[in-house]
């Protein structure tokens, strides 16, 4: 079987690629992304040496680059990962959100239309391929926002709220309509919030990881009540897997674990935990920048506590809750999350600390510029 997985060298995309090729051993992977400042090809310097693995270099809006990569590959598979995924710059540049998240989509939906069809029925409809499918990966934002009580069910009505989920909300639209239209085999993933190895430190957990090693405040927005449901993100891709080879053709489901926490517990619990290794395991103290020696010849990690915390101005328009009911992946597919949120923080947070090469390597570009025109007024 061959994938075309786009986006494939972003966060939740890299640890799909690496989740396909340990579990499917018939798997041949196209990774197809334009490397923007999200998408890192060190993520998967491995998987690449690997025969089963191609990397095109491509945007998902470039028609000529989407139609030689079907030319070029038989693909049967297109999930698409691919996408501008940040709500802070989504406020910032609202129209790069929407051509890369509606238009791209949309270009590679009719990309796959054109390799996938062999013709037209007696009703004017397209011929599809045997065994060919395409999955857009989307997200619960696309609901909007909740109060204290309720879930987002796949029948929730779609009532994005910021560019970025407007935009995405905008691809699913037209992925529904080129399954109703064309009768394009498709299916729509909508998932909470992912955490784990490789998230871009521009995101709030692998943000404020990297804020603590570095010795600088942790910005909280607004009074940190806002609830987000975290999934770790291998989670998420054995969902999609599940979603891709056995959910049904048109259906949309939702991805979630029921793991809601406010924020400010959040930024609490990475503080809390990373001063606990630090306190077990000396060694990782090296990581730290702030290298400051106490009387008995350690390096201090006094200063790791709930004073980082600096509360900043809240983000425009701030979704105050998102929380999503599984109930149809779980029953129709026998989906469930297997990592717990306190085994996958820690895992996750020891993965920032043996990787801090990765780290520096992705906020060695344009990072520091992003984070000082984000943070500098707030
Ligand atoms: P990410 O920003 O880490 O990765 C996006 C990848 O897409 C990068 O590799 C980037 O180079 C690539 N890309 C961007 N624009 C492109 C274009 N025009 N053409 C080709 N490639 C392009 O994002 P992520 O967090 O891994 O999210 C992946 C997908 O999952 C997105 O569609 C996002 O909306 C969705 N999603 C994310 C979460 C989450 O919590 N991170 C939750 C639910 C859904
Ligand atoms: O729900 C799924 C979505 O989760 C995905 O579709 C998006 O691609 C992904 O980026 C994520 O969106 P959020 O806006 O929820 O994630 P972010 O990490 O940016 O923020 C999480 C919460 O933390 C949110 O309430 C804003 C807050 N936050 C964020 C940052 C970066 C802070 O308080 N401080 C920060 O510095």
């Amino acid at each position: 079987m061959t994938y075309l997985i786009t986006g494939g060298a972003g966060f939740i995309g890299s640890n799909f690629v690496k989740y396909m090729l340990a579990t499917h051993p018939d798997a041949k992977l196209i990774v197809y992304d334009a490397l923007t400042y999200a998408g890192n090809l060190g993520t998967l310097a491995e998987e690449l040496k690997n025969p089963r693995v191609t990397f095109v270099k491509g945007d998902i809006c470039d028609r000529d680059m989407t139609e030689k990569v079907f030319s070029d590959y038989e693909i049967e598979y297109v999930v698409n990962f691919a996408a501008e995924s940040h709500v802070d710059r989504s406020i910032e540049n609202p129209q790069l959100f929407l051509q890369v998240n509606v238009l791209g989509t949309q270009n590679l939906l009719d990309t796959a239309k054109k390799y996938w069809t062999t013709g037209k029925d007696e009703n004017n409809y397209p011929i599809w391929r045997e065994g060919v499918k395409y999955l857009q990966v989307s997200t619960d934002e696309v609901y909007g926002s909740l109060g204290e009580e309720g879930f987002f069910t796949e029948t929730t009505p779609l009532d994005p709220r910021s560019p970025y989920s407007a935009a995405k909300a905008g691809g699913d639209l037209i992925v529904r309509a080129y399954g109703e239209t064309y009768r394009m085999p498709v299916n729509i993933t909508r998932c909470s919030n992912n955490y784990g190895p490789y998230h871009f430190p521009e995101k709030l957990i692998p943000l404020i990881i990297r804020n603590i090693l570095a010795g600088k405040q942790l910005p909280v927005y607004g009074d940190g009540s806002n609830v987000r449901d975290w999934l770790y993100v291998e989670d998420h891709c054995k969902a999609i897997d599940a979603v891709l080879h056995r959910g049904r053709l048109d259906e949309v489901y939702n991805i979630g674990g029921h793991n809601e926490e406010k924020n400010i517990e959040i930024v609490r619990l990475v503080i809390k935990t990373i001063r606990e290794i630090m306190e077990k395991e000396p060694k990782y103290r090296e990581v730290l920048k702030k290298k400051e020696i106490t009387a008995d010849g350690t390096i201090d990690i006094s200063w790791i506590n709930d004073d980082l915390i600096s509360f900043v101005k809240d983000r425009q328009g701030h979704d105050q809750r998102y929380a999503i009911d599984p109930t149809k992946i779980s029953e129709e597919l026998g989906w469930l999350p297997e990592t717990t949120f306190d085994e996958g923080i820690v895992k996750t947070i020891y993965w920032y600390l043996d990787n801090q090469q990765w780290v520096e390597e992705v906020t060695s570009g344009d990072y520091m510029k992003y984070y000082e025109q984000m943070y500098h007024n707030r």
